[in-house]
């Protein structure tokens, strides 16, 4: 798949299709997370790859936005930097390296969805990163049941014009 065709394609999948990821698929896009861009090129993030179910089905409990996680393949946590260091451009940096990795995931045909860590001590019981680390968010991965990636035409998004601001604001 052609980059464009990954942008137009990606969407958050919270159904998955009982079938593997390829282990080399995986890895590509963490590596597409590992060669993202960062502030000074500082690198803020960890990657926790789960692929096994009991596992999947305990991380889904974090959050109640987190039961897509339960299903899918495997799900890459996103572990940020301890809180004390310049968080507020951590997060810029780590939404870019979950970017890059949902596109990588799209271009593959592998559908992708987001959830936010509410219980983050259940997290660090459960994945045992260390206690300085009190932020992480999950990307679950896996091959849509629903219907294959293709690009969108009307995706539910703001119109262009109202978005895109040329020169000025108004
Ligand atoms: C920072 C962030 C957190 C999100 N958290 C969740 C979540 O906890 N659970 C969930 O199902 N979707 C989550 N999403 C997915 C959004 O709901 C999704 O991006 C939005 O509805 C647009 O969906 P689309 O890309 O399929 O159009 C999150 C997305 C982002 C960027």
């Amino acid at each position: 798949m052609q980059t464009w065709d990954a942008i137009t394609s990606r969407r958050n999948v919270r159904t998955f299709a009982d079938r593997p990821v390829a282990a080399a698929d995986l890895d590509q896009i963490l590596e597409a997370g590992r060669r993202s861009p960062s502030s000074q090129n500082w690198q803020p993030w960890d990657f926790i790859l789960v692929t096994q179910r009991e596992q999947l089905r305990e991380l889904a409990t974090v959050w109640r936005g987190a039961g897509h996680v339960a299903q899918p393949a495997a799900t890459i946590v996103v572990v940020g930097p301890p809180a004390d260091n310049e968080f507020h451009r951590a997060q810029f940096d780590l939404g870019q390296a979950t970017m890059a990795m949902t596109l990588a995931a799209a271009s593959l045909g592998i559908g992708s969805c987001h959830a936010g860590v509410a219980d983050i001590q259940l997290a660090r019981q459960l994945l045992g990163f260390p206690a300085d680390r009190d932020w992480a968010f999950l990307v679950s991965l896996g091959y849509p049941a629903d219907r294959p990636l293709t690009p969108i035409k009307t995706p539910r998004r703001r119109p262009f014009d109202q978005v895109v601001h040329c020169d000025h604001w108004a």
